[in-house]
């Protein structure tokens, strides 16, 4: 059994993290990212909130007192468009691109042996209260991926407690390699079948702003529902090896194909 949360600074215990993400599949990171890294996205998404208000209330106070969360949860619930626009724009910051540029996402990449590190997404992920149309069941990050060796990092932009839907994570499920992911009326997205994983029971990974955790590409984890007042804020990084892409190398998209059902 596994320590439920065990917590690396990444300046002191480089190697100890990477020993336990060799055992696991994962590791939780702080110091990958200051809590400030993040600032810099708040104030341009406040800015774009605020100006939004002036087109449809006069009240200042709401815009002085409310905290961001609010304000977009007020804009989302007079049009919906509203939080999809938004988080597409969100993409587009020049600061989002950076938090995937960031040196110590590349020694992690170099340390793990990806050859050629390709930066394949550097996104921000805002999960709003009670909104369960966007969570996905526990999978392996294999959608869309184009090389069997890649790494994601998915770090906290707010604190993330267990009601705001935390990670579920199951460590040591990387073991069983790539599965093939299952399909249902019900789920909108791909998952992997309970019974396969059974060995490897799913834990939930609460985090404070600024903590990372590193994933194996075949680690299964999912989202949760956010059943708090708050916005869940995190950001993903996903790292491929253009050295390890079978259609680029023997041009063979099985790889690619193979695991894209649905999502
Ligand atoms: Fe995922």
């Amino acid at each position: 059994m596994i320590a439920r949360k065990k917590t690396f600074d990444f300046d002191v215990n480089f190697k100890e993290a990477m020993s336990f993400y060799r055992s696991f599949g994962f590791c939780v990171f702080r110091n990958i990212y200051k809590k400030n890294n993040f600032e810099p996205i708040f104030k341009k998404i406040e800015q774009i909130t605020n100006s939004q208000l002036d087109n449809l209330i006069t009240s200042k106070d709401f815009k002085k007192k409310q905290s961001i969360d609010k304000k977009i949860v007020f804009l989302q619930k007079k049009n919906d468009l509203f939080r999809k626009n938004l988080y597409d724009v969100m993409q587009g910051f020049p600061e989002t691109t950076n938090l995937g540029l960031n040196k110590k996402i590349y020694k992690v990449a170099k340390f793990l042996n990806i050859k050629v590190p390709i930066l394949r997404t550097s996104q921000i992920r805002m999960d709003l209260p009670k909104d369960r149309r966007f969570l996905i069941p526990p999978h392996q990050e294999v959608k869309g991926i184009r090389s069997p060796n890649m790494i994601f990092f998915i770090s906290a932009m707010r604190d993330i407690n267990n009601n705001m839907g935390s990670l579920n994570l199951s460590p040591g499920s990387f073991l069983l390699n790539s599965l093939m992911p299952k399909t249902s009326d019900k789920n909108k997205y791909q998952f992997v079948d309970k019974k396969i994983y059974k060995k490897y029971p799913l834990i939930f990974f609460p985090l404070l702003a600024g903590e990372t955790i590193l994933l194996n590409m075949n680690t299964i984890h999912g989202s949760r529902s956010n059943i708090s007042q708050k916005i869940r804020w995190s950001s993903i990084v996903r790292i491929e090896d253009a050295q390890s892409m079978p259609h680029l190398i023997k041009l063979d998209s099985s790889f690619i194909e193979k695991y894209d059902l649905k999502g």
